[in-house]
């Protein structure tokens, strides 16, 4: 059984992108491994020091997360700052992370471009902290993305330099974890590459969001002025279309408007509409189940508690034993 462990930065909601992405096989991956889900709030502070309502995005978040499937019983959903093992561990690392590795991270070099004013420490030793999230549980597998790869490869490096410089073999090197096959790549609605937040407005679909701006953002979505020859290949923007519907329609009506296409017969706008309402029906259970548990403060708290105590029960054994590595014994 394999250690897993995911996070997520308390920046946003959860989309369509997120969900065929990763929390669908979180969903089934949560029975059959030791998963670790948590909310890298300290790290939201790296380029939002002074955020408006933390406690709020945490718990949307939170929500969300359970909203989606997963169950705090079966894994460990917890808040990164309710685990000061985390931060201890975190100390520990930078002891032997070295400023010519952490300047030369790529995420580093972006942030500090777009944030010229607040280039802090924090910043600088981002991986340091994803490391000991990761490390703090001893985890073997990170699902993540491509942007962080670099990341992943950092805490292989500290993970590798720690069981050196000590001389044992304490942490496991962990490795990305992609979904193979299970993995479904969902466009944005903008006609060009994945959906995300950080693309634009109007570019990602939210799980929560309300029927009628779910509408308005597909009819938006880009297309072009429609095929010329029969059974043509579909440019970008519409491939992208097919492939939403794929996600969240019945097989029929992707054959429906695929033969219309073939066909040059197909009208845009009737697909949209279509696929305006098979997300809406897709999401409607996720709707519904955010707002039964945003209402329910007595489970957020019972599931953050819970959270917190089975997060720290692993952690705590981590950081005891690398303290004792180290040399911090007690007399
Ligand atoms: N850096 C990740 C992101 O921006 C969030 C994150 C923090 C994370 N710590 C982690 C992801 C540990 C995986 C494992 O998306």
């Amino acid at each position: 059984m394999s250690i897993v462990l995911s996070g997520i930065r308390p920046t946003g909601n959860l989309h369509l992108g997120n969900y065929f992405g990763a929390l669908r096989n979180f969903k089934k991956m949560q029975y059959e491994n030791e998963c670790y889900f948590f909310i890298a709030d300290y790290h939201s502070l790296t380029t939002h020091p002074t955020p408006a309502d933390l406690h709020g995005n945490v718990r949307q978040v939170l929500v969300e997360y359970l909203a989606a499937g997963i169950d705090p019983e079966a894994a460990t959903l917890y808040i990164q700052s309710d685990l000061p093992e985390t931060a201890e561990l975190y100390l520990l690392l930078n002891m032997n992370a070295y400023k010519g590795e952490l300047e030369r991270v790529s995420t580093f070099k972006d942030k500090a471009r777009k944030q010229p004013d607040n280039i802090n420490a924090g910043l600088l030793t981002y991986p340091s902290l994803m490391a000991a999230d990761i490390l703090i549980h001893r985890s073997h597998k990170v699902p993540v993305g491509k942007d962080q790869e670099q990341h992943l490869e950092m805490t292989r490096t500290f993970a590798r330099r720690f069981n050196r410089l000590y001389d044992v073999d304490f942490f496991p090197e962990p490795v990305a974890y992609n979904f193979g096959e299970e993995l479904v790549k969902i466009p944005g609605l903008d006609g060009s590459g994945k959906m995300g937040k950080s693309e634009g407005e109007g570019n990602a679909v939210f799980l929560a969001e309300d029927p009628k701006s779910i509408r308005k953002k597909v009819m938006r979505a880009v297309t072009d002025s429609g095929p010329t020859e029969m059974n043509q290949k579909k440019p970008e923007p519409i491939e992208n279309i097919f492939a939403l519907m794929k996600a969240v329609s019945n097989p029929d009506t992707v054959a429906f408007f695929d033969e219309q296409y073939n066909k040059c017969t197909i009208r845009y706008g009737d697909m949209k509409k279509q696929l305006a309402e098979d997300i809406i029906n897709f999401t409607e259970p996720f709707r519904e189940k955010v707002k039964e548990i945003s209402a329910d403060e007595d489970y957020i708290r019972k599931v953050t508690k819970m959270g917190a105590e089975k997060a720290h029960a692993s952690a705590s054994k981590t950081i005891k034993e690398a303290r004792e590595i180290i040399g911090f014994r007690p007399f």
